[in-house]
């Protein structure tokens, strides 16, 4: 494996290279930012709960990990975390502050895990930059690396689907699209997928918009 994922297009290029740009700025600023959010630790905390014992030591795939900071809660938890992430520096913060988990660059579009070798699937944050030419491949790949009856996490802003330009605020640029809990329920099905959570808060005061959440199983439709 490469420390740099296949060259794509102008925006994965674009992408990478804002996240590299960001990757200390995410280390400093968000390690402890879970301590902060009660609802992203229920959530993540559900899926760790439905994921039981069964699976306690099994290794999940952190994808889009950036530095990492959801390695502490999910080894906590007695889950193995693998990050991958599209930024070769967000893999370099993670390994750094995070030694003992492993952390590679990878797409989710192309990722580097046997099929149906994951308990589980954590996407925190990091399937809001998809075009949509690529969104079948990526929920495709979640699915073909997840174990029938894995789960399948993911966090997200909530918008309109329209596709914006994200991290001016912080200096970079980048396409971003605010997904509806419904496009995002309709992704998952279409994968495979079977829903089993879905919620929505509004945003806090520090947020331009209310945040989603989805944990989906992975076919077969029930247990
Ligand atoms: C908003 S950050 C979230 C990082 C981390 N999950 C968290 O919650 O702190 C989004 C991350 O997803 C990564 N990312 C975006 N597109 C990706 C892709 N196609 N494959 C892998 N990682 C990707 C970015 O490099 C970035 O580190």
């Amino acid at each position: 494996m490469t420390d740099r994922a296949d060259a794509v297009d102008t925006a994965t290029d674009e992408l990478r290279s804002a996240h590299d740009a960001l990757a200390e700025l995410y280390a400093e600023r968000l390690a402890d930012v879970l301590d902060r959010t009660p609802a992203d630790r229920a959530v993540l905390g559900l899926f760790c709960d439905l994921l039981g014992e069964h699976h306690a030591g099994h290794v999940i795939g952190d994808i889009g990990c950036g530095s990492g900071r959801l390695t502490p809660f999910l080894r906590a938890r007695g889950l193995r975390p693998h990050g991958v992430d599209l930024a070769p520096e967000m893999v370099r913060v993670a390994r750094r502050d995070h030694p003992g988990t492993p952390f590679d660059v990878a797409d989710v579009r192309k990722l580097p895990f046997a099929d149906a070798s994951l308990a589980g699937v954590v996407c925190w944050y990091s399937l809001m930059y998809l075009a949509p030419r690529d969104r079948p491949r990526a929920f495709a790949e979640l699915a073909r690396v997840l174990r029938p009856g894995g789960y399948l996490a993911t966090a997200f802003k909530v918008g309109d689907d329209r596709l914006r330009r994200g991290g001016q605020r912080v200096g970079v640029a980048f396409d971003i699209y605010w997904h509806s809990p419904a496009w995002m329920e309709r992704a998952v099905t279409t994968a495979d997928f079977k829903v089993v959570f879905s919620a929505c808060r509004p945003a806090d005061p520090e947020e331009d918009q209310p945040q989603g959440y989805l944990i989906a199983r992975r076919g077969p439709a029930s247990p």
